[in-house]
């Protein structure tokens, strides 16, 4: 079964991954992938997606093949995205692919005879990272229902915010947006706050700009969204920080050590909430 987006994330889709990816961590994975083969195809950088999807597979006993730099495939020389997925089918029995254009995803399932899990398709979707930031968010503050939370920085191009804003309205969370200059929510349904409201809510889901999706040569200033732990401390917030990750001058490092910094562990959850995802695409959850 594809994960393209959103529109895929039915509450029972939801929910099953969510419980399937609480027994692998409490070490009782439902099911397992021994003899199956996870085809990776990362046409765009990626460091945590492509590795703990790959750790997913194997710690379920798959194998993995594929390639993180498109440069060194024939889509160098010119074949088509749905050539590409055509014949990767033939070569594993789920597709995880990354891809700069928005759409790919969708595209690459049209022609692929196997599951495709869209892990990022250009200013797009990532609906694998809401499903981690889901299971952070529920593990940290169990109902969620009236929670707030606030987008902060690149709410135009963040495909992870793209995804998690329609999830997150699903469990019932109010959403709010701290956008970086310029770089606001363009369905205009997000009500805009300041930082210190940002701070005081429940989450702040910090963003780095998407400077790759940017007109060449265009720079945003990020001084209104600039955290570090002496800023959070003055605005004696209780908001716990989230972070998709990477990070660049937007969140100091001296946030880490805070017990309201979640991103480390974030991260990490993303390893059995990937290893639910695959077995969920392949029908056995
Ligand atoms: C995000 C992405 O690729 O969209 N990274 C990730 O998957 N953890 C966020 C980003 O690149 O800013």
């Amino acid at each position: 079964m594809d994960l393209l987006g959103v529109e895929d994330l039915t509450p029972e889709r939801v929910t099953r991954i969510m419980e399937a990816a609480e027994a692998i961590a409490e070490g009782n994975p439902p099911a397992r992938l021994d003899g199956r083969l996870v085809v990776m195809a990362f046409f765009e950088p990626s460091t945590r997606t492509r590795l703990s999807f790959e750790s997913a597979a194997m710690r379920l006993g798959a194998r993995v093949l594929g390639f993180s730099d498109a440069k060194a495939t024939s889509s160098a020389k010119g074949e088509t995205l749905e050539d590409t997925a055509r014949i990767l089918s033939a070569y594993g029995d789920v597709l995880v692919m990354r891809h700069p254009e928005k759409g790919s995803a969708k595209r690459a399932a049209s022609m692929a005879t196997i599951p495709v899990i869209n892990a990022g398709d250009g200013a797009g979707e990532h609906p694998t990272q809401s499903l981690l930031d889901l299971y952070t968010l529920r593990k940290e503050l169990g109902e969620l229902e009236g929670k707030t939370i606030t987008m902060v920085g690149d709410v135009a191009n963040s495909r992870t915010i793209h995804t998690l804003v329609p999830l997150l309205r699903q469990w019932g969370m109010t959403i709010q947006a701290c956008s970086a200059p310029g770089l606001s929510w363009a369905e205009g349904d997000l009500p805009e706050v300041s930082l210190d409201e940002a701070l005081k809510g429940d989450v702040a889901y910090w963003t780095r700009v998407q400077q790759e999706r940017l007109p060449e040569g265009s720079t945003v200033d990020t001084s209104s969204f600039r955290l570090d732990r002496r800023l959070y401390l003055a605005h004696e917030g209780k908001a716990r920080i989230l972070h998709p990750l990477p990070r660049v001058d937007e969140l100091d490092a001296d946030m880490d050590s805070l017990g309201e910094a979640l991103y480390f562990q974030q991260a990490a959850n993303g390893v059995p909430v990937r290893q639910a995802i695959l077995l969920d695409a392949l029908g056995l959850l």
